[in-house]
């Protein structure tokens, strides 16, 4: 490497990633090993236990410290365990104000797990900083953040929730999970620590999950070591393997997922079957303006109402190139339905409060030739 400091794409390769000293592997190594020999008591290598550290670890969460610029990060066996982990470095009584319209498994952890042990927890409407001033309490601990939001695409000020939080003493978290590091860095703009389904953009090819917490503070980093060694919800080596197999090409699959998304969102903004389309790089959009302040691009997550029940199954059966399932963020256009998928745990009462309709259907832009699947979404609105 020359002496200028590496661009994106070169860190994501390089970082974490250099060549395997003993054999001049240009991959990670896939230590698959439980435990670790020790010459006598006490000493060895820097490893004990796989539980405690491994080098296949290690090495991913330096890359994704880079790629977040962080000071440390560390990964967990699902986005689901890292945000567990965030929340258990909080104690009985402290409060987090959160994002009303989180991805919906965040509210089912909080208010069915974390809150039997004492958390508690404010939901608002974070697209306006205000919102979050005003819930904000004495015994505050945490402002959890997605921006933008799952699935109705709402955007969150980071840099002005972020001074309002600090002020106050509060530490803001982000789920940039919907736009990866290449897009969004949200430590940039103020955040004290980052999250991210691993499961999602960054492995990219929908071959394993995994979470990740980007911390700011090495304090934060020796809770989350403590918590990964005590708790055990650790991302074994063949899974942070594929993830630092799939950031090698993060930056040329966002390009094109972000290339892809925005042609799929001026479709469906024209197409008369479909009502509305929620996506940050339309300029209707009303925080069109924030996103490109705060993100690099606009990503390839698009939300759009089709109506009903009935008018998104009668699509949703007809998609071929798109697959109906769960989940997003890899190469192939993957297409789901919030309210009984993502949001269901939410109940009906709960999506009704926030605006995810029994129409709305999410679709994760995939990097297939973009007229593909044009043709597929327009075939499949056709039985509408
Ligand atoms: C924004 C967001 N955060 C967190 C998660 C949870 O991640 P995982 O499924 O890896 O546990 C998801 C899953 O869909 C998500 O979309």
């Amino acid at each position: 490497m020359t002496n200028r400091n590496p661009g994106f794409a070169t860190r994501a390769i390089h970082v974490g990633q250099e060549p395997e000293p003993a054999t001049g592997a240009v991959t990670v190594p896939i230590y698959a090993t439980s435990t670790y020999v020790q010459e006598e008591i006490g000493k060895h290598k820097g490893h004990e236990y796989s539980r405690v550290s491994n080098p296949t670890r290690d090495r991913l969460e330096t890359n994704l410290a880079a790629l977040e610029g962080g000071v440390a990060a560390k990964v967990f066996a699902s986005g689901m365990a890292a945000i567990h982990a965030i929340a258990s470095m909080l104690k009985a009584g402290d409060h987090i104000v959160a994002g009303h319209n989180l991805y919906g498994g965040t509210p089912r952890l909080f208010n069915q797990v974390m809150a039997n042990f004492g958390l508690t927890f404010t939901y608002v409407n974070t697209s306006d900083p205000a919102n979050v001033e005003r819930d904000l309490q004495k015994n505050t601990r945490l402002v959890f953040l997605e921006t933008p939001t799952n699935p109705l695409m709402e955007l969150c000020d980071v840099r002005a929730i972020s001074e309002i939080a600090h002020r106050r003493g509060a530490e803001v978290v982000v789920d940039n999970t919907f736009m990866s590091p290449y897009f969004q860095r949200p430590i940039e703009l103020g955040a004290d620590m980052v999250v991210h389904s691993t499961t999602k953009f960054l492995n990219g090819h929908s071959d394993g999950l995994g979470g990740v917490v980007v911390c700011t503070k090495p304090e934060q980093a020796e809770k989350l070591a403590f918590l990964q060694k005590a708790a055990g919800a650790i991302l074994s080596p063949f899974e942070c393997w594929l993830v630092l197999r799939g950031v090698k090409t993060l930056a040329v699959r966002m390009e094109q997922h972000d290339c892809n998304g925005r042609k799929v969102a001026d479709f469906l903004a024209k197409h008369k079957k479909v009502r509305k389309v929620f996506y940050p790089g339309l300029p209707d959009h009303p925080q069109h303006e924030l996103a490109k302040r705060q993100m690099f691009g606009f990503g390839s997550m698009i939300a759009f109402e089709t109506g009903s029940l009935a008018n998104a199954n009668k699509m949703l059966r007809k998609v071929r190139v798109c697959s109906l399932g769960e989940s997003l963020g890899g190469v192939e256009t993957l297409i789901s339905h919030p309210a009984t998928m993502t949001h269901a745990a939410l109940g009906e009462e709960g999506r009704r409060k926030i605006g995810i309709t029994d129409g709305l259907v999410r679709i994760s832009v995939g990097i297939e030739d973009v007229g593909d699947i044009l043709d597929d979404l327009d075939q499949a609105l056709a039985a509408i």
